[in-house]
Parts: C-alpha cells; sequence; structure tokens
C-alpha cells in the first residue's frame, strides 16, 4: 500500500477516533520568556508516519520535548494551546505521565550508554523510571527482530559502536518498552545514506507491524517525506506547509529549497516569498 492510500485508509478508518497526538494552537517558551514555537497545530493520527521538517532552530525538538514531556526538565512550558492525547487534555503532563500512557522518546544524538554493552545498553530498555516494568526477557527479542545485527555487537560497548549501530541500538531500545507513540529526533544526523535508507526502510516496517504511530524531526526532508504519510515544514517557530508526505514532496518551494529539483526555479522565486532558507539542505 502506498503512503497515500495508508493516509486515506487510515483517515476513513480513524473518523471518529481522536489523533494519537494533536496540539492546538501551541507556543511554546523555555525560561518563561524566550518563545520558541508559535500557533503550531500538527496531529499524527493513529498509525501514521508523521514528518516534522525545517532548518535549525525551527522548533522540531521543542514540539517533540513538550509532547513527550521531556521539555518540562528544560524549564519548557505551553503557555498557550493545548497538546491532546488519545483525545485527552495532556498540556505540560511530566515525562513520566507520558512514558507510561505510551510515549517514547528517542533524543537527538544517540544517547547510548557508552560503557555498558550492547546487551546491557537493550536491558536498559526493560527499566522505566527506575523500575522494572517487564519481567519476561523474551520482551527484548523484538529488538532483535527488527535489528539482527545486534545479535553480533552485543558485548561491545556501545561507545566502541557505530554511529548506526547506535541508531539501530537506540530504536531497538525504545522498541522494548513498546511505546504506542515513538518520537523520533533527527534519526539521520551524520549517517551514510545507505545506512540512513536501512535504518528508515526497518522505521516503516516497525510502523506497519507493530502498529506504532510516529514523528520523525529530520532535516532530511526527501527521506523522511519518502517513507511519512503526512508532513509538516516549520520555520521560525511556526509550521509554513503542511501537506500529506507526497504532495509535499512534490511542492515547488520544497523541490526547490530543500530537494534541489525544480525545474521552475527561477519563476517561483519571482511570484513566492519563501523565507525557507537556502542553507537548508
Ligand atoms: N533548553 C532550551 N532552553 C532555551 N532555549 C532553547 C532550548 N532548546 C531550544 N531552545 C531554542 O528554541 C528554538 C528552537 O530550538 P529547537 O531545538 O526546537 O530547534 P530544532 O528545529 O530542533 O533545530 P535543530 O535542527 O538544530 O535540532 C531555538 O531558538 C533554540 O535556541
Ligand atoms: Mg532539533
Amino acid at each position: 500500500m502506498t503512503a497515500s492510500e495508508r493516509a486515506t485508509s487510515t483517515s476513513a478508518e480513524s473518523a471518529d477516533e481522536p489523533p494519537v497526538v494533536e496540539l492546538d494552537n501551541v507556543e511554546i517558551v523555555y525560561d518563561r520568556h524566550f518563545l520558541a514555537v508559535q500557533g503550531v497545530s500538527m496531529a499524527a493520527e493513529e498509525g501514521d508516519i508523521v514528518a516534522l521538517l525545517g532548518p535549525n532552530g525551527a522548533g522540531k525538538s521543542t514540539i517533540l520535548k513538550m509532547i513527550s514531556g521531556i521539555g518540562r526538565t528544560e524549564r519548557g512550558e505551553v503557555s498557550r494551546g493545548h497538546v491532546f492525547y488519545d483525545g485527552e487534555d495532556v498540556t505540560n503532563n511530566g515525562a513520566n505521565e507520558m512514558v507510561s500512557r505510551g510515549v517514547t522518546h528517542i533524543l537527538e544524538g544517540r544517547r547510548v550508554f557508552e560503557d555498558l554493552t550492547v546487551e546491557e545498553n537493550l536491558r536498559c530498555g526493560l527499566y522505566r523510571g527506575g523500575r522494572r516494568f517487564r519481567f519476561d526477557e523474551d520482551d527484548y527479542e523484538i529488538a532483535f527482530e527488527y535489528f539482527p545485527q545486534l545479535k553480533d555487537i552485543l558485548n561491545l560497548k556501545a561507545g566502541y559502536a557505530s554511529g548506526g549501530q547506535q541508531q539501530m541500538l537506540v530504536i531497538a531500545r525504545a522498541l522494548i518498552h513498546r511505546p504506542r507513540l515513538l518520537l523520533l529526533d533527527e534519526p539521520s544526523l551524520g549517517l551514510a545514506p545507505k545506512l540512513v535508507q536501512d535504518i528508515f526502510e526497518t522505521l516503516v516496517e516497525i510502523n506497519r507491524e507493530e502498529d506504532i504511530t510516529m514523528i520523525i524531526a529530520d532535516q532530511n526532508a526527501k527521506r523522511t517525506l519518502n517513507i511519512a504519510d503526512y508532513g509538516y515544514v516549520m520555520e521560525n517557530g511556526q509550521i509554513e506547509l503542511n501537506d500529506p508526505a507526497d504532495v509535499l514532496a512534490e511542492r515547488e518551494e520544497i523541490k526547490e529549497f530543500y530537494l534541489g529539483t525544480s525545474s521552475e526555479t527561477s519563476r517561483y522565486t519571482d511570484i513566492r516569498h519563501y523565507k525557507i532558507r537556502k542553507r537548508w539542505t
């Protein structure tokens, strides 16, 4: 099934279901006065992969952090608007609360425990909030189902694993939580294109087979839109564009500024005043 067919079928199925997560006109401030995000409304429907795109500082990580509650620990606050999860108002809920509701956030930068082995890192996925939350060792087999490569490096200290292996490890560790909503921050950062392709293909498999809704914040627009159902493009803390991913990938402004494949560059620059920066590639 193509992304657009899935988008149609999921939205039809979920006609009376609320989205898994929905932001309604959200404003986010850090330290009570630094305005990072303004007037953002977005949603992730059940079973969808949502791409959150935009240049450095656009506000992508901030949005993920306020959905997962981690932003609270950085003095972030939703100062206007609402965040809903399964239709319930979860605005400014803490991270523990959101984890217990099935939200798992994979932070930017492949945060592995460097001095622990790959296996020990995976075992950490069995704990949540300092307590072991599952007792069946088989639960972490899900990690190997999608990332069998990890079996070969179980005894390697995670700090010595390659960037790609570390990225697989953090996704695998997150899967052990059996999340309902997985937030991924820059999963492609610094990885070779072939590796990004492999990891993104695996994310699609996970999305379909485990029915995990995903929001992927990434600067790699092409690859992210390729696997996403729906996309949002941010700039300066606001949503500039949003559309089904296949439609978004075809929009001239995205092609021109992001994908570098426009055939109508000059006409577009004449008639549109897009603020999307050239450096955002
Ligand atoms: N913990 C924080 N405290 C104060 N300001 C912050 C904090 N984190 C981010 N910001 C600011 O909020 C704005 C949005 O940053 P954010 O990290 O969400 O952007 P981003 O789109 O994820 O960028 P990048 O692509 O570089 O990761 C920026 O101006 C940034 O400096
Ligand atoms: Mg970020």
